[in-house]
């Protein structure tokens, strides 16, 4: 498939770039740096951000792809987290769904990933109350967990209005990384606290789960319109966050 790739140098978009140019994938990534990325010869690297790219070279990429990757996440940093900008997951996923609205429709897939923390409201998820009062705090403190959900919600009020548009969320719960892919299982909804009982989530496995969908035919089939949560099945030996 012909991928656009963002956030391809993130500790789950590298990942899912290894794995999307093991199994044959075309990829345009696109990065801040692209010294960051690796060379390969089905790896295009553009430097730019989806927010900064002129709209005709978007209109013109997104008009080739056949799947668009979504991996961007704010950086632990004081600007990452409370500088600008602000919404950069949802205003870039914003951008992307504008410029396929004004295409002439096909079938393109869209994988972004998002957070455990964030409800589905497609299958009117509630968390437990003091879940939901921690996230309510987070919410107002932390503005990348309030970009997450927006974006999130973004598509799942696509099903709505642009019933040609297939997506998946993956939700990882809490994010480890690990050396190697293990076991894990995928579940339509939190199955513990996000925030009191969370499980664990390699960034591997989420990226091996994030290029499987589009690989795999009845794995998307399974999980389009989802927002499948991740959990590791089995510890993994070496981990560190
Ligand atoms: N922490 C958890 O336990 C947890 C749990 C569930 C979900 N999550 C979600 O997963 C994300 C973390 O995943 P990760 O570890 O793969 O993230 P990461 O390593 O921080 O990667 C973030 C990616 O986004 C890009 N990015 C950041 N700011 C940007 C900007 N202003 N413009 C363009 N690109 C930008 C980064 O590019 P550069 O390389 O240029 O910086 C990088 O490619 C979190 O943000 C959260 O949404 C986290």
């Amino acid at each position: 498939m012909n991928v656009l790739l963002l956030g391809g140098t993130g500790g789950i978009g590298k990942l899912a770039l290894q794995r999307l140019l093991e199994q044959g994938h075309t990829v345009t990534a696109m990065v801040r740096h692209t010294t960051d990325l690796p060379v390969h010869e089905q790896l295009e690297r553009v430097q730019t951000t989806l927010l900064d790219c002129s709209e005709t070279w978007l209109e013109e990429r997104l008009g080739k792809v056949d799947a668009v990757i979504s991996c961007l996440g704010h950086r632990p940093t004081f600007s990452g987290l409370f500088g600008n900008p602000r919404r950069l997951v949802h205003d870039s996923l914003n951008r992307v769904l504008r410029v396929l609205a004004r295409q002439p429709r096909r079938p393109v897939k869209i994988i972004l990933l998002g957070s455990s923390g964030c409800v589905n409201s497609l299958r009117k998820e509630r968390l437990p109350a003091p879940d939901r009062l921690v996230l309510t705090l987070i919410r107002h403190l932390v503005p990348p967990h309030a970009d997450s959900e927006q974006a999130a919600e973004l598509l799942a009020s696509q099903r709505r209005h642009n019933p040609f548009l297939e997506w998946v969320v993956v939700r990882p719960d809490s994010l480890i990384n690990a050396e190697n892919a293990s076991p894990y299982e995928a579940r339509v909804s939190p199955v513990r606290s996000p925030i009191f009982n969370s499980g664990e989530s390699s960034r591997i496995n989420v990226a091996h789960f994030m290029v499987a969908l589009l690989s795999d035919a009845s794995l998307w089939a399974q999980w389009r319109h989802e927002m499948p949560v991740l959990y590791n099945t089995s510890p993994v030996a070496d981990s560190s966050n």
